[in-house]
């Protein structure tokens, strides 16, 4: 049993215009030649440090799936990948689940881990937010417009307050914004 409450956070990276991806797929417009002067670095100990203190993840199959082909970004930290396959993996802390969202993170996850982060894609995204199951929301904005692809927000049909936390604002022109999700 863990001490704290613990949260949820879900975390996206988007172009300006709501593109979670591109329709082919690629990934290159993840990196950004953009010079912000007055934007801020992180070192390699403060990244470290902020990996450290997620600790487990919630992805849907089709991004797993994407992981794996571009190179495991998850280390050893639990991962939980949805799916109603019958998906197999050699890591040991990868761990599939199929059905009731809401069992998994409030009966298996917030028992375990304190910090859960959901890292999409878009379908898994949705379902969460619908189902409020998100604490927090984390969208890192690329300084880029894709003009077409997979959409982050499209029509979830719900209105939902936000709080924004914090702003920050990288040297490469990423824009990340942190929102509390009211609750009522
Ligand atoms: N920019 C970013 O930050 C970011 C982050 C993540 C992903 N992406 C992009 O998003 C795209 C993938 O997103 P996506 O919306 O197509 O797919 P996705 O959300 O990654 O995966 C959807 C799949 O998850 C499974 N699933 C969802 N809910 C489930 C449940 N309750 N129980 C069991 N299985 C469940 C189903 O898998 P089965 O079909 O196996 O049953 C479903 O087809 C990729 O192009 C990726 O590059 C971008």
């Amino acid at each position: 049993m863990i001490a704290n409450s613990p949260k949820v956070t879900l975390h996206m990276v988007a172009s300006l215009d709501g593109f979670i991806a591109k329709k082919d797929g690629s990934v290159g417009w993840l990196q950004s030649t953009d010079n912000y002067e007055k934007g801020v670095t992180l070192s390699d100990e403060e990244i470290e440090a902020f990996i450290k203190g997620i600790h487990c993840y919630v992805m849907g199959s089709r991004t797993y799936e994407l992981a794996l082909e571009l190179g495991w970004p998850y280390g050893d930290v639990p991962v939980i990948v949805l799916t109603h396959r019958n998906l197999r993996s050699g890591r040991k802390n990868v761990k599939f689940y199929q059905g009731d969202l809401n069992k998994l993170i409030n009966d298996q996850l917030k028992p375990n881990y304190q910090n859960i982060w959901v890292v999409g894609g878009a379908m898994v995204t949705k379902d969460f937010i619908r189902l409020k199951l998100v604490d927090e929301i984390v969208i890192s904005i690329m300084p880029i417009i894709l003009g077409d692809g997979i959409l982050f927000f499209d029509y979830i049909k719900q209105e939902q307050h936000l709080h924004l936390e914090d702003v920050t604002a990288y040297k490469d022109g990423m824009v990340e914004l942190r929102y509390s999700i009211k609750k009522d």
